[in-house]
């Protein structure tokens, strides 16, 4: 088939970019995807098993702060498009660790902004950055409000602020550079293939092995969940139709405090598994709060969904259904996140190649 797009997609092995390579890799058969991926521990091949010898994709491991390997590829594969997904994205390793994140985010995110603008030197038709970023670079909201587009950046962790300053770097590269860009903050994601140090496959697979739940200070934390496969879909439109240098929100209408999340899902396992109703519940354990919770998530998704048409595709249930079913119908994907023997597919996989 004649090939129409070269896209790179950085972070392909990770949880939403696996669903966004799938996505791509199935819906265009006539583009080229390439995902450059440096397998960090949240990156996994396994997860992308089903279409990884499919014609039209190619897996690169690699590091976006390699000057070189991106130079290389943007010349080899042509590439007219970037989804950059790649980054270090969990907040309490960004309080242990926060150089990782200025490293990754800010430095990795400014050298693949510095491959893209030098190897399209100035000629913006037909070429698209996509900056994929967070909601967190809003701050915290209190009971009431939404971030919209206009609310000022206000990030309060190192994980946020390394989002933040990515994007005002990519803001500032199509400002100075003229660099056709389009960016996103989306909420939280949940679904397959999340890596369970994040709060929903956590506590999934602690109630599947009876260990104790740890919510975080009282659990009165809000986030606004949104199923990854409607952030995929997001993404989708927001590539191809979305207007270069635009911004747009991407959110759920699905606000949950932790502690009625964990609850709700302490409910569903307990009918999945035929436990006693209750059971699972009596596994929650109150623990120290993360330092600088941010209290409150809330997107206002309004211009995504009037000027794209663009919204949710299915309900929170439902999502939190499918989610479940997958990870009890994929318990080895599971134990292999949790031991570590996911890192050893790459070595079999490719050293044969
Ligand atoms: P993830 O941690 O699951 O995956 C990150 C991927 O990036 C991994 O595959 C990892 O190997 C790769 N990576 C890390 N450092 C790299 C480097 N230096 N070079 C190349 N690859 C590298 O993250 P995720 O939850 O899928 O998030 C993806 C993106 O979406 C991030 O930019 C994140 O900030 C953003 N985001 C996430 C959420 C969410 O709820 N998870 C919500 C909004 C935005
Ligand atoms: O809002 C978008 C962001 O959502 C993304 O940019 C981040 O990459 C992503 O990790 C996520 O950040 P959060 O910090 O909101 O997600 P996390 O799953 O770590 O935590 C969700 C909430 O649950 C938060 O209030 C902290 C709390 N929590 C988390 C864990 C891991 C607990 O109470 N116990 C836990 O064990």
């Amino acid at each position: 088939m004649a090939q129409t797009r070269s896209i790179l997609i950085t972070g392909g092995a990770g949880f939403i970019g696996s669903h966004v390579v799938r996505r791509f890799v199935t819906k265009y058969p006539q583009y080229r995807i390439v995902n450059l991926d440096a397998l960090t521990y949240a990156g996994n091949l396994e997860n992308l098993r089903d279409i990884e010898a499919s014609a039209n994709y190619t897996f690169v491991k690699g590091d976006i702060r390699d000057v070189g390997l991106l130079g290389k590829l943007f010349t080899v594969h042509a590439i007219d498009g970037v989804i950059h997904l790649a980054a270090e994205s969990h907040v309490d390793r960004s309080i242990t660790d926060p150089m990782a994140f200025v490293s990754t985010n800010v430095i990795g995110t400014v050298t693949l902004l510095n491959a893209a603008r030098d190897a399209w030197k100035g000629v913006s038709t037909g070429k698209r950055f996509y900056h994929v970023s967070t909601d967190e670079v809003y701050g915290s909201l209190q009971d009431d409000g939404f971030f919209t587009e206009r609310t000022p950046y206000a990030p309060q962790s190192p994980y946020s602020a390394s989002k933040a300053a990515s994007d005002h770097f990519v803001r500032a590269y199509g400002n100075t550079y003229k660099l056709p860009f389009v960016l996103t903050n989306c909420s939280n994601n949940y679904g397959s293939h999340h890596f369970p140090e994040k709060l929903i496959p956590l506590m999934i697979n602690n109630i599947r092995t009876n260990k104790p739940l740890p919510v975080y200070g009282k659990g009165e934390n809000v986030r606004d969940w949104l199923w990854v496969e409607d952030h995929a879909a997001a993404i989708d439109t927001v590539f191809h139709n979305g207007v270069d240098g635009e911004t747009y929100n991407i959110g759920g209408h699905n606000e949950w405090r932790n502690i009625d999340l964990v609850k709700l899902l302490c409910a569903i396992m307990d009918r999945k598994l035929d436990r006693p109703i209750g059971e699972s519940a009596e596994l929650i354990t109150y623990v120290t709060d993360r330092a600088g919770h941010d209290l409150r998530y809330a997107i206002d998704a309004g211009k995504i969904e009037r000027e794209l048409g663009w919204r949710p595709s299915i309900t929170f249930e439902e999502g939190l259904e499918r989610t479940v079913d997958w990870y009890l119908a994929n318990t080895a994907w599971l134990d292999h996140v949790t031991s570590g023997t996911y890192r050893h597919y790459y070595e079999e996989q490719y050293s044969k190649r």
